[in-house]
């Protein structure tokens, strides 16, 4: 058993090392990052969840700003909805956690919640990461991050509580027609839409069918998947997400064969990137982009 395990990273490092020396070399700049790494199955993905939120108060445009100079290859943003019909980044579909606020998102305007600090929380929580900059942060709107970032990134965009937020799916639509983030296929689209939902996925394939949805699926144990559901996957979804810590490579592997990308989240450590990445996932969400490059880069 030790020896197969021998064995199996050796052949993850050879691969890391082949798949590093056909990634571009220089500086972090956007225009050199691969333009087209979702579809394409030798690129594993390195999704900078909530940002860089590892480094940076989850959800502001500093923790974006982090993920991407450390080379995310795609934003990802928790969508919530405000009273006046707003579509703004948070995780929670209340404020009390990651704001100086209370309350619920949706009965607050986006100018009444524009008033929160998104930041300082961070720095009471995380003295040793503190940064006097993230006194003050905003929370973003949706179309904040996209004129922030905007052609050059791509951006892993979930529809978190759809079911409070009537209209939530018209309203992405509208705004990533807006900013031409769909493109004509899923090759080309610049954004991955995610739900735990699949009533709020269904509803985004039947207004776009082109767009490239990723199905999240919440385990409370072991992960199992039968033909069945995988069938019932790709009959509208390109790809799963589920917590790293339920799956085993049996899974993994019944996801690719299926034809479908594996996205776990959420990975923090080196080690546990390994071992996913020797299963065959084709990409994590990681609130440390700078780590999971790092293990891609045999480092
Ligand atoms: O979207 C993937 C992962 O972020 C799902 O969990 O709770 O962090 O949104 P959560
Ligand atoms: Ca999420």
């Amino acid at each position: 058993m030790k020896m197969k395990r021998r064995i199996k990273i050796a052949a993850l490092s050879m691969s890391i090392f082949l798949f590093a020396s056909m990634l571009p070399t220089g500086t972090a700049s956007a225009v050199e990052k691969d333009k087209s790494p979702g579809m394409n199955s030798n690129k594993l993905l390195n999704v900078a969840h909530r940002g860089a939120s590892g480094h940076a108060p989850e959800h502001t445009l500093a923790s974006y700003k982090l993920g991407d100079e450390m080379k995310g290859d795609y934003i990802e943003i928790d969508l919530q909805m405000t009273k006046d019909g707003k579509l703004i980044a948070m995780h929670d579909e209340s404020v009390d956690r990651t704001t100086n606020g209370t309350g619920l998102v949706k009965d607050y305007t986006l100018e009444q919640l524009k008033e929160l600090d998104a930041g300082s929380w961070f720095n009471e929580k995380y003295p040793e990461k503190a940064n006097p900059a993230y006194e003050g942060l905003q929370v973003p709107t949706l179309e904040q991050v996209l004129q922030t970032f905007g052609k050059d990134a791509r951006y892993y965009i979930e529809t978190k509580s759809p079911e409070v937020y009537p209209g939530m799916e018209e309203e992405l639509l509208r705004i990533i027609n807006k900013y031409n983030l769909t493109g004509v296929n899923e090759r080309s689209s610049k954004v991955l839409i995610q739900s735990f939902s699949q009533e709020s996925l269904l509803k985004m394939h039947n207004l776009n069918p082109s767009l490239p949805l990723i199905q999240l699926i919440s385990y409370k144990e072991p992960a199992t998947i039968s033909e069945g559901e995988l069938q019932e996957l790709t009959e509208y979804a390109v790809g799963v997400g589920m917590s790293a810590s339920k799956i085993d490579e049996t899974y993994v592997q019944k996801v690719r064969a299926a034809g479908l990308l594996i996205h776990p989240y959420t990975v923090n450590e080196k080690e546990q990137m390994m071992r996913l990445l020797d299963w065959g996932v084709t990409g994590m969400f990681t609130n440390y982009p700078d780590r999971l490059n790092d293990v891609l880069h045999g480092k």
